[in-house]
């Protein structure tokens, strides 16, 4: 076997996955996220076989790493997956489908300018109490002071949270598996906040809403104007939308067709996707606005919103130009 089967791209992930299929059995779904080394997440897997164990990292060597590890261990019951904590949970559990939620060593940006950066803020322990069921529980621990006062704030600032302690948190818990993180704290003369809690009966409004794929939008244009004219008269440009910020970035002409491939960069929370537009001639002579498939693009509003303003300056730049027919809202946004 390879470590296909145990590693998954979050971005490429249906929104929301059906865990069910992925692990192949119902079963409770524990996540770890910022999982590191993986010598957590392993044991996860192979103390808890009645579960489906997900971990979920940004870093290739350290999901590669798990991959590895699960792998060697034989355990059909873990799967890495890609992509920010927030993504996975926000695109790819549905509301009340976590059992467990294990947080290590949450990187803890000690620079008040980088406090924002934090992973644990209210928005997110909002995102985690829409996604853990009743009674599921969160388990956090730190080795940062700081950090660890401004988790026991968030925590109990929530409407959402008890702890499963007499206190916020403790300083020791010896049934543990000690991560490389922690260990490298201990040597350095740190010690340990573990933070055990639970999601309370409270009912969470959720305003996070699992993300949306629509067609694939085209606008077709007639403009006088040839691709290399549009394509030296781009300039960079910025578009506002519900939710979502795009900008186009840059335009290069193809030597082989010469139509214009446009870099966007579209940022919709819980995503951020950087993909190609294209504009090409067709054969009846007018022109197809559009999304380019290199890099796995997923048709998001934001997505719609990037080729409809591009369709907008491109009609913009020629008094003789007009849509024609589009599968997106092109109006004017001014
Ligand atoms: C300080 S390390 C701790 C690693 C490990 N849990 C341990 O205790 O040894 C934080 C980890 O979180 C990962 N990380 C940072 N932000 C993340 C996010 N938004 N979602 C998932 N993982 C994240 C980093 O790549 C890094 O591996």
């Amino acid at each position: 076997m390879d470590t296909i089967l145990w590693l998954l791209h979050g971005a490429r992930m249906a929104w929301p996955t059906d865990w069910t299929a992925v692990f192949d059995r119902r079963a409770p779904l524990l996540m770890e996220i910022g999982f590191g080394g993986a010598d957590f997440l392993v044991n996860l897997a192979r103390t808890r076989p009645e579960a489906n164990v997900i971990g979920v990292e940004l870093s290739l060597p350290s999901l590669k790493k798990g991959a590895k590890k699960l792998e060697t261990a034989g355990l059909v019951n873990g799967r890495v997956i890609q992509g920010t904590g927030q993504l996975v949970l926000w695109a790819l559990c549905q509301p009340d489908s976590l059992s467990e939620v294990i947080i290590n060593f949450p990187d803890p940006w000690p620079k008040e300018r980088h406090h924002g950066r934090r992973l644990i803020n209210a928005q997110f322990l909002h995102l985690l109490a829409t996604r853990l069921k009743v009674g599921g529980q969160l388990d956090v621990a730190t080795d940062h002071a700081g950090y660890a006062a401004w988790i026991a704030r968030h925590l109990e600032q929530s409407p959402y949270f008890a702890s499963r302690l007499a206190s916020p948190y403790i300083h020791a818990d010896p049934d543990r598996l000690i991560t490389k993180y922690e260990q490298k704290g201990f040597d350095e003369g740190r010690s340990g906040y573990y933070f055990k809690w639970q999601r309370n009966d409270t009912p969470a409004p959720n305003p996070f809403p699992t993300p949306k794929e629509l067609s694939m939008p085209h606008v077709i244009l007639n403009s006088p104007l040839s691709l290399e004219e549009i394509g030296r008269r781009f300039t960079p440009q910025s578009t506002k939308g519900e939710n979502v910020h795009v900008e186009l970035l840059e335009a290069y002409q193809s030597a082989h067709d010469g139509k214009l491939l446009v870099e966007a960069y579209i940022k919709e929370e819980p995503l951020t996707q950087r993909v190609g537009l294209v504009v090409r001639r067709r054969e009846l002579g007018d022109l197809v606005v559009g999304l380019h498939e290199v890099g796995f693009p997923r048709p998001t509003p934001g997505v719609q919103l990037a080729v409809a303003s591009l369709a907008r300056w491109v009609v913009g730049l020629d008094p003789a130009s007009a849509i024609v027919r589009s599968n997106v809202s092109v109006e004017s946004r001014d």
